[in-house]
């Protein structure tokens, strides 16, 4: 298995670097997600390695994978966060993150969670449209403070992904067109409670080519000169996130490739003193995590294999919402033979798109345990309770030992917040 280094079978069972899934699956029931803090490490290691030497930050793009112990590892590695709302924020601070390395992302800012942001001493907002820098001003000077903003400019180019997350086209809701964004900026110099710090951009996710981020680098570069001309001083470009990740047999951007060719262009513009954050979310997790789940049953009808495992849509959405493929490995795997069957691995979900992987080709007995790869990013994250089904646990791995990082739900919290009617 090429896709994720840190998961690999040993003496015929599937390991978790030095834990084996059979034992953590025993020990602590599935389904269950299961991260590694070498690959954390790791996928860091890759962006590390990059930027060596430059002036960079890179945000952790927390949607991604917001457990606070995810988290304070990035932050002990340097990271910053890139967060999209209050309750981000708060994980932040949890977790013992610096918020002087916080940007703030998202289109729907509301004022408590600006104010927070302030009070926590956010590096920058990312502004996505003029109504929000407004009240961001107005937020920001009814306290006698002054917001630090880059403006989230869409540069209109194709990030050649899935539909639904592919952000950097004019059809999208996201960002101010460039073509917009010279004036939004005149307007903030105006403002009083708005400081002008950088420009952002975020074209799209599980991006697999070079070509969109550098088309998107030379409009911001055109933007920023552009900017200067008129006095408008930028400190830093911020690049956002959306490296992909190998699920399968994906090509992968390399980033000291894609990096040293984005500070060349900078160098070349005469740009070589801006600071560049990035946000990577998916690269720095994706990989770094399994969502170990049983087999219950095997159906067979005329038209199709069913495993029906423990798991479902609500655990893992991706499949699901966007056709997403996901590696199925056995902990322990069969032989193949001629006889061995395809499946569908389905949930016990009452919906027809509840699915996980379709047509594998697994020799599979009830009771075996499968871990469904690369379910360290917007996994968990995007997990729900649909069907009153609590959420898995959390398992950090680290070395021989593995820590809980997050209890799993109980049935009884399901209804904790809710009451029943009075009588009357
Ligand atoms: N910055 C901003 C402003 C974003 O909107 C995102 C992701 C990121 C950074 C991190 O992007 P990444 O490096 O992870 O690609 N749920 C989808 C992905 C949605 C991405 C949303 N924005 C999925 O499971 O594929």
């Amino acid at each position: 298995m090429t896709v994720a280094p840190r998961f690999q079978h040993r003496n015929g069972t599937l390991h978790a670097e030095d834990v084996s899934l059979t034992d953590l699956a025993k020990e602590h029931g599935t389904p269950l997600y299961v991260y590694s803090r070498a690959a954390l490490h790791d996928a860091w290691e890759g962006y590390a390695r990059a930027l060596q030497g430059r002036k960079s930050l890179v945000c952790f793009g927390m949607k991604a994978n917001s457990n606070l112990a995810v988290l304070s590892e990035f932050s002990r590695l340097g990271a910053g966060f890139d967060i999209v709302s209050g309750g981000e924020l708060a994980r932040v601070l949890a977790a013992g993150g610096d918020p002087g390395k916080v940007v703030f992302s998202g289109v729907g800012k509301q004022a408590w969670e600006m104010q927070a942001a302030l009070d926590a001493g956010v590096k920058c907002f990312n502004v996505e449209s003029e109504p929000e820098l407004e009240r961001l001003s107005e937020v920001a000077s009814t306290r006698g403070r002054r917001a630090r903003i880059s403006l989230r400019v869409n540069p209109d180019v194709d990030a050649r992904t899935h539909p639904y997350i592919s952000t950097g086209l004019k059809e999208n809701k996201f960002g101010i067109p460039i073509e917009a964004a010279p004036e939004v900026y005149r307007r903030a110099t105006r403002l009083p409670g708005i400081e002008i710090v950088g420009v952002d951009c975020h074209i799209g996710s599980q991006i697999t080519e070079e070509s969109p981020y550098l088309d998107a680098l030379d409009k911001l570069i055109l933007l920023i000169t552009n900017l200067k001309a008129e006095g408008i001083e930028l400190q830093h470009l911020d690049l956002g996130g959306g490296i992909g990740i190998r699920y399968t047999d994906e090509t992968l951007i390399e980033p000291v490739t894609l990096f040293n060719q984005v500070f060349e262009r900078l160098k070349n513009a005469g740009l070589g003193h801006l600071e560049l954050v990035l946000e990577p979310g998916r690269s720095l997790v994706g990989n770094a995590g399994v969502l170990l789940t049983e087999v219950q049953y095997l159906k067979h009808s005329d038209a199709k294999n069913f495993a029906i495992v423990d798991a479902a849509m609500n655990d893992l959405l991706r499949p699901t919402l966007y056709d997403a493929w996901h590696g199925v490995e056995p902990v322990v795997p069969r032989p193949v033979t001629s006889a061995t069957l395809s499946y569908d691995v389905v949930g016990p979900i009452c919906e027809s798109g509840d699915w996980l992987a379709k047509d594998r080709r697994l020799e599979l007995h009830p009771g075996d345990v499968l871990a469904i790869m690369s379910a360290g990013a917007y996994a968990f994250t995007m997990s729900s309770q649909y069907n009153s089904r609590p959420r898995p646990a959390e398992i950090m791995v680290d070395g021989t030992r593995s820590h809980v990082v997050r209890q799993r739900e109980t049935i009884e919290s399901l209804f904790d917040l809710e009451t029943v009617l009075p009588q009357t």
